[in-house]
């Protein structure tokens, strides 16, 4: 049996860098996971003495903290100045700009709309940059109840799917005198999901390796399963089983964007060992 990785696959460029800065910035704490792999994770804890506290009030002067991927809030931020705590900024770049363009907006006076999951880390840190209250929306039937001035800003989660952000946009377009779009849109996550489609088409059995309530890797499941009948989630590599390979020609593998390249190395060494014929 031939075993293929998908063209895209795992970390993206955001990840890869915050477990380097993780990685150099040893004795540490990061406020909030890191990324959503309890693994790697552990790792960081086990081989860097890379910490987690959740809560901001946690950290004392002297205290190192790595601000995660995802951003913190402006307010979090303040706290860290106030209070002497020495940090590393390991948000992403395009988080960064995000923030940027929501603060500079503001600053203009438009009205910020984000398309976005009010709840998530980087949308709240998002948030708290706009210096007038800012709306955040996930579909167009939620905008239809809001009212704007005739300037506005549309920004997106870096996570959104492009067609939905379009009909914000047109929606916005179509009531509004003077509308700014800020295409903030990574396209990171894609990337490893048309990858991943292109591969189930040809192979017959697909590994899927990511954490069992990451988002992204459940969104990669159901992309495989609609093209390759024999599809497997797993996390690490005791879950593989030797029958699900029998009869087969081509095991594909993908990873979520949050699965470590040390753990897809293992998967991919077991089901070699396997050695199907
Ligand atoms: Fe950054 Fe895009 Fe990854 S925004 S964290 S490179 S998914």
């Amino acid at each position: 049996m031939e075993i293929q990785l998908a063209k895209q696959h795992g970390f993206c460029f955001g990840v890869k860098r915050a477990i380097q800065i993780a990685e150099e910035y040893k004795n540490s704490f990061t406020f909030g996971p890191l990324i959503h792999n309890n693994l790697e994770i552990q790792r960081l804890k086990n081989q860097f003495n890379v910490g987690l506290k959740e809560n901001i009030e946690e950290f004392k002067s002297g205290d190192k903290l790595i601000i995660r991927t995802h951003g913190i809030e402006k307010e979090n931020l303040d706290y860290l100045h106030q209070n002497n705590i020495k940090f590393i900024d390991a948000t992403c770049p395009f988080v960064t700009k995000l923030q940027k363009t929501v603060k500079e907006m503001s600053r203009q006076n438009y009205d910020i709309v984000i398309f976005g999951d009010i709840n998530h880390p980087e949308i709240k840190g998002v948030k708290s940059y706009s210096l007038k209250p800012a709306t955040v929306v996930l579909n167009v039937e939620e905008l239809q109840s809001k009212k704007f001035s005739n300037k506005i800003a549309l920004v997106a989660q870096t996570t959104r799917k492009i067609e939905e952000f379009q009909k914000l946009a047109t929606y916005l377009i179509k009531h509004y005198k003077e509308v700014r779009v800020f295409n903030t849109i990574c396209n990171a996550t894609f990337e490893n999901q048309i990858a991943a489609r292109e591969l189930a088409k040809e192979a017959d059995v697909m590994i899927i390796i990511g954490g069992k309530n990451s988002s992204n890797t459940k969104q990669l499941v159901n992309i495989c399963q609609s093209e390759c009948v024999s599809c497997y989630h797993i996390e690490s590599e005791d879950e593989l089983k030797k029958d699900w390979f029998a009869n087969k020609k081509l095991c594909g593998i993908t990873a979520g964007a949050s699965t470590p390249d040390w753990i897809i190395q293992k998967v991919f060494n077991k089901i070699k060992k396997f050695n199907v014929k």
